[in-house]
């Protein structure tokens, strides 16, 4: 029985990969929790937003990260535009003053240095400082990108490409990014890495 059991495990962890050995996150606990815990816990995931979270908790018990990811998403889709425009707008520019000035948040420290935006040349500054000005110039919101599902070549690529966009194509392009971001930093936030 008990080497049935491991046999089991094994072909388990070959057939889903070492993923399956992550804690599953405990949706009873997340449930339960009232409203101020919640935010407590969740509110910083929409940068610098902590109505997202405390509106989404309405929408509780989540089956899921995915289900309390979407209804959180939604809070975002509903809102109306001038807060929308503000979540925007409480982005850092990527390699920007912010960063220098030590002013961001410690998700989005993290988030550019996975790319090497913490370490730019003298020569890539220049060119993020000049996309980052004719980006915000052009539209009013900062570039905002998943980071993380990029490397340093592919953001320049896009910050570029995106910068020949009209200003409503660049506003859902910016929601769809900040959704993304966030779900990766709720899988962060529950994997405590
Ligand atoms: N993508 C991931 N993190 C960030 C951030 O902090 N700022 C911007 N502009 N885009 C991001």
């Amino acid at each position: 029985m008990f080497r049935r059991g491991l046999l089991a495990l094994a072909l388990g962890l070959v057939l889903a990969g070492p993923a399956a050995l992550a804690a599953e996150p405990d949706m009873a606990a997340i449930n339960a929790m009232d409203r101020a815990a919640f935010v407590e816990k969740f509110g910083g995931i929409f940068e610098k937003s902590p109505w997202v979270a405390e509106s989404a908790w309405d929408k509780k018990p989540f089956a899921t990260i995915d289900d309390m990811h979407a209804a959180m998403v939604n809070v975002v889709k509903y809102a109306p535009l001038p807060s929308q425009l503000r979540l925007l707008q409480n982005h850092p520019d990527l390699a920007g003053k912010e960063a220098a000035a030590g002013a961001m948040t410690a998700s989005s420290v993290s988030e550019q240095a996975s790319a090497g935006l913490n370490a730019l040349s003298k020569a890539e500054m220049g060119r993020i400082s000049e996309l980052n000005a004719a980006y915000k110039q052009k539209f009013g919101f900062p570039f905002i990108i998943a980071v993380r599902m990029h490397t340093k070549e592919g953001i320049f690529f896009d910050f570029a490409r995106r910068l020949q966009n009209d200003t409503q194509t660049e506003y859902a392009n910016d929601l769809q990014n900040v959704y993304a971001i966030t779900r990766l930093r709720l899988d962060k936030l529950l994997s405590g890495s």
